[in-house]
């Protein structure tokens, strides 16, 4: 169906479709590493495997969301990657605006919410040799039409859907299809380009930049106010004791 109403050129040219799967992310890296093209993508109605950040696990029911991942094979150096995510980011979250018109914003690097609570999340995996990018997956999870009661416990206070903060029944057709024009349109925008309009889109879209953060892993765990994106797509940290980088990690907003 998805196939039917895609103007894109590069992105869903090729779709597999399951209706089940453990997650669509070791798919679309299995299918990578049997050389399937850029722009393919891999899209199931449930995981019952679905992975997240940090060795988290995704609920991802039935029919209730857009569980899907992309295979990219972009021509640059595997440190630009990072910024592949900001780049599906924002796409993300402009589609969502223009199809339901909910206001989300992203809190770095990748998480989309409203009002706090998670409504997309990205994982980002990669295959590089030292200098090239053989594949990027990138796998987004958006709780489409899942009612707040039907949450796991543990979840359940922390995420929401756009059908319950929009009121109403969301296409995942149509929003599907959205992403994927923003998507490509941004990234090929990029491969003419370079990645800056993509960062100045996603500062504008933050939730993080100008609060109080605490960032958990990487290079360690401590607090400051989150004051910028630098060109890799790190984020800059003004601590007590000057300018922290952070490149990989958690980041909690903690209001002052
Ligand atoms: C996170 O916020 O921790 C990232 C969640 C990523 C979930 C998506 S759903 C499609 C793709 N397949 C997976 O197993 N995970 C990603």
């Amino acid at each position: 169906e998805i196939g039917m109403k895609l103007t894109t050129k590069i992105l869903g040219k090729q779709i597999h479709y399951f209706t089940d799967v453990h997650s669509t992310n070791n798919e679309a890296k299995r299918i990578a590493m049997a050389d399937a093209p850029e722009g393919t993508i891999v899209v199931a109605e449930a995981q019952n495997r679905g992975r997240g950040r940090m060795s988290r696990g995704w609920f991802s029911p039935f029919a209730k969301g857009i569980w899907f991942s992309v295979i990219l094979r972009p021509p640059f150096s595997p440190a630009e990657a990072p910024k592949c995510t900001l780049m599906a980011a924002v796409a993300v979250s402009s589609a969502i605006q223009q199809v339901t018109g909910v206001a989300c914003g992203i809190k770095w690097p990748n998480d989309i919410l409203y009002q706090g609570k998670k409504i997309v999340g990205i994982l980002t995996e990669m295959s590089a040799e030292i200098d090239v990018i053989n594949y990027i997956v990138i796998g987004i999870g958006i709780n489409v039409n899942i009612g707040q009661e039907e949450f796991p416990a543990e979840i359940s206070g922390l995420s929401t859907s756009l059908a319950i903060e929009a009121g109403r029944k969301i296409s995942r057709l149509d929003l599907l299809t959205a992403i994927l024009q923003q998507l490509e349109s941004l990234y090929t925008g990029v491969l003419a380009n370079g990645f800056a309009s993509v960062l100045g889109e996603w500062r504008s879209h933050s939730i993080t930049l100008g609060q109080n953060v605490e960032v958990l892993g990487g290079t360690g765990n401590f607090t400051g106010i989150a004051v910028d994106i630098d060109n890799d797509g790190a984020l800059l940290i003004q601590t007590g004791s000057g300018v922290e980088k952070v490149l990989a990690g958690d980041v909690s907003i903690r209001p002052r």
